[in-house]
């Protein structure tokens, strides 16, 4: 990526995708920011350089259209799409016994078919600029943790949709790339199963555990310069892709160790 490629990425008003938009504008980069908190966005565009530099869009990812039209905002305003993030994502926590279906479409409408709009309609101008496109996805897509089916599923959907783009948009010389990180400082953890943010909520992850947003948002950049097919970040992340890779027996042992230790109530299993 060189000096005012354009950078289109969704869920940029908080956590990674906020501190991603900042990283990038500070490599050269304008920026397309869209996010469904327009607030967030508009002071963040002012910051990263205003008018000629970025560009705040209000984008629901599940919502039919609103990528198509986030689309055409952006090269209206830049001519040109080099690279894009599908990023916007939250959790649905709970064991299956506590979950409904609906809790599990509602993730999946977010994280799968969110990145999957994301992708549908920045395919062409990807396509003009030999440009690439990343999706963050997560270790959970190796890594399946009791209590959290919902998101571990909606990561491995991703996971598996970028492996296929990789190669699909190969021919159009379009590059694909997985992210996928462990603990992240962010507002993850701060949002509830139905998507509405807990200010005041404790964050269950020690804090010594999380890498910040913007150390996780210099090896994204990285890895999208570097057009690599993933990118897993963080050191836990790392050791533990590798033992669902190397010792998956053992893996599985550690997570039923956990599930145990969560001690769930009767009959949520
Ligand atoms: N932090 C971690 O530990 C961690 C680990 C692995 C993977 N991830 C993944 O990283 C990505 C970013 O998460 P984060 O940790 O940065 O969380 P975050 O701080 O809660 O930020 C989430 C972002 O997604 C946006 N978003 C959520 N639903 C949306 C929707 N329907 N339409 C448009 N935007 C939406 C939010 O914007 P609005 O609410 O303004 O729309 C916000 O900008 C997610 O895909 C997450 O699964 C995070």
């Amino acid at each position: 990526m060189k000096r005012d490629d354009v950078v289109l990425i969704t869920g940029a008003s908080a956590g990674i995708g906020e501190a991603l938009a900042v990283e990038l504008s500070s490599r050269g980069l304008r920026t397309a920011l869209l996010a469904r908190r327009t607030d967030r966005t508009e002071r963040l565009a002012a910051r990263l350089g205003g008018d000629a530099r970025s560009l705040a869009i209000a984008c629901d990812v599940t919502v039919e259209g609103a990528l198509d039209e986030a689309v055409a905002l952006t090269l209206q305003r830049f001519g040109r799409i080099d690279a894009v993030v599908a990023n916007a994502g939250f959790g649905v926590d709970g064991a299956l016994a506590r979950l409904s279906l609906d809790d599990y479409r509602r993730q999946f409408e977010t994280n799968v078919f969110g990145v999957l709009r994301t992708a549908m309609a920045t395919r062409a101008p990807l396509a003009a600029t030999r440009g690439v496109f990343a999706a963050v996805g997560s270790v959970s897509a190796y890594v399946s943790a009791p209590g959290a089916s919902a998101y571990n599923m909606s990561k491995g959907a991703v996971r598996s949709l970028c492996e296929t783009l990789n190669a699909e948009w190969a021919p159009a010389g379009v590059a694909v790339v997985h992210i996928a990180p462990g603990f992240v400082s962010s507002e993850i953890r701060k949002v509830d199963r139905k998507g509405q943010l807990r200010e005041g909520a404790k964050d269950p992850v020690p804090g010594w555990l999380q890498l910040s947003a913007e150390a996780a948002a210099r090896e994204i950049a990285d890895a999208l310069s570097a057009r690599r097919a993933e990118a897993v970040i963080t050191g836990h992340g790392k050791a533990l892709v590798w033992l669902s890779r190397r010792a998956p027996a053992v893996l599985r042992q550690l997570l039923k160790l956990m599930a145990r230790q969560a001690r769930p109530s009767k009959g949520e299993g």
